[in-house]
């Protein structure tokens, strides 16, 4: 391909740079456009066809359904490393080395108690609050007890905020899971794994000792893993540009839980069981919810089926589909929704609409029967999402800032009323 991109437009011809990535995928460079013809820009509602960086962190090819973070494989990472590893290899660029694993655990350790008035916070949410929208203003209430976590312009200041963040967002998932459940709030124990941990903040009770179950453990390790990163999806994007404007590392995490929290993007896994269970007590009809998927007519669209990007079968649903059927396997747990699962998409990669606009199962898919066999709240499914995303959006946000990349402002095209003279209140 050639590396110059030729743009004609009123007679006259503009050249642009054209960038070619590591894996053979190519970019048109117009960085210089507005400039060279006077006010020309593109547009391209929803980024379908716009890079807005160049990113050494996650490669995926739709077509093909590859993911790759660091260059490793997501088969390879979600059978052979845990969650913690990824971590530090979609952060730092590089698997780490036992000693590097064990410092980057024990900052995180370090840095894994909440100021207890976070509580206070917590205490002002009805039970009713959605725990996405409790999680993202905890998150952004970090800022209030960790200044020094705001103006992070050195790689040492950004290292203590991401240690202080991976150590504190486990603990709010718990509290805000056990807050609605009406349970005391619990540290766990920093003797523990970080999974584990996890696990048993969120589920010990308060009057029996918490036995960690590995299975449930080892399950939950996966999916995070497969969650992990996913380049520059709506989230990840949001946490980017609003750390562009130098907002801290809480603030940005704080805006992509709020992003992720829509059914289009991480909300689709809680849609997704909502839709199932709603199938399920509708008597099981798969077909009839077929036909409203691909009624025009009808706002009912195929949760956990379709992706702006993977116009194949999107890796992580192949090695979740997989461990559900392990997981509930091995805890014993029949569960008819996934039953329904399977029907529905076996008839959906049999259906024309479906097979036409490639649209197959994705991420959201099969995640939260897994959830679910766990104990999971449903409500709480986007909320493990978003501890899965957490090292990404952390992986992206520091890219963003050591390249030293402009504050994002996008430009538009203006459709609204021309200059028109003020009209007093009473002659209108
Ligand atoms: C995630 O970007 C990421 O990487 C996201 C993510 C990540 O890891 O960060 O992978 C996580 O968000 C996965 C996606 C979870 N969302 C859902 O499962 C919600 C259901 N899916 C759709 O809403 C939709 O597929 C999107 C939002 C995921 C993608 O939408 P696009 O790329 O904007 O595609 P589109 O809406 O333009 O659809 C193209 C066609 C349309 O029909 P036509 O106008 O061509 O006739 O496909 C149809 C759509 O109506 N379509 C669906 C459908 N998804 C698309 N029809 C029925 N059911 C669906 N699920």
């Amino acid at each position: 391909m050639s590396d110059i991109a030729k743009i004609e437009v009123g007679g006259k011809t503009y050249e642009f740079p054209i960038v070619e990535g590591t894996e053979n995928e190519h970019a048109i460079n117009i960085s210089k456009l507005r400039g060279a013809s006077g006010g020309l820009i593109t547009i391209d509602p929803g980024y379908k066809n716009t890079g807005s960086c160049i990113s050494e962190v996650t490669f995926l090819d739709g077509e093909k359904g590859i993911l790759r973070y660091r260059g490793y494989s997501i088969e390879n990472l979600a059978e052979k490393a845990d969650f913690l590893e990824v971590a530090y290899l979609l952060i730092f660029g590089e698997l780490p080395n036992e000693e590097e694993l064990n410092k980057f655990h024990d900052d995180i350790k370090k840095n894994s108690i909440v100021d207890d008035d976070i509580k206070k916070i917590l205490d002002a949410f009805p039970k009713t609050a959605h725990p996405m929208g409790v999680l993202s203003s905890l998150t952004s209430a970090l800022t209030a007890f960790n200044s020094s976590s705001v103006d992070v312009n050195s790689e040492e200041k950004m290292y203590n905020s991401i240690v202080k963040i991976l150590g504190k967002f486990p603990v709010l998932v718990a509290w805000t899971m056990r807050k609605k459940q009406g349970l005391p709030l619990d540290y766990g124990d920093s003797s523990l794994g970080y999974v584990e941990n996890l696990l048993k903040m969120m589920f010990k009770k308060p009057n029996e000792e918490y036995q960690n179950n590995p299975i449930i453990t080892d399950a939950l390790d996966k999916l995070l893993i497969l969650h992990a990163d996913h380049e520059q999806n709506c989230s990840t994007s949001t946490v980017r540009i609003v750390g562009s404007s130098h907002a801290g590392l809480f603030a940005s995490i704080s805006s992509g839980i709020s992003a992720l929290w829509g059914p289009l993007h991480g909300g689709a896994n809680q849609a997704v069981l909502e839709m199932l269970a709603g199938i399920q007590e509708d008597g099981g009809d798969t077909e009839k919810y077929m036909a409203k998927a691909k009624d025009k007519s009808d706002p009912f669209r195929l949760m956990g089926f379709g992706h702006r990007v993977y116009k194949n079968f999107d890796p992580r649903a192949k090695i979740i589909k997989v461990a559900a059927n392990e997981v509930l396997e091995d805890l014993g747990v029949e569960d008819p929704i996934l039953d329904i699962a399977r029907a529905l998409e076996k008839e959906a990669l049999e259906d024309d609409y479906f097979v036409a606009r490639k649209l197959y199962p994705n991420v959201d898919f099969y995640s939260g029967i897994i959830y679910r066999a766990m104990g999971i709240p449903t409500e709480m499914f986007t909320v493990m999402f978003a501890l899965g995303r957490l090292p990404g959006w952390i992986a992206q946000w520091r890219e963003m800032r050591l390249n030293k990349e402009p504050i994002g402002r996008p430009r538009q095209i203006y459709t609204g009323k021309n200059l028109r003279p003020f009209v007093s209140v009473e002659k209108r």
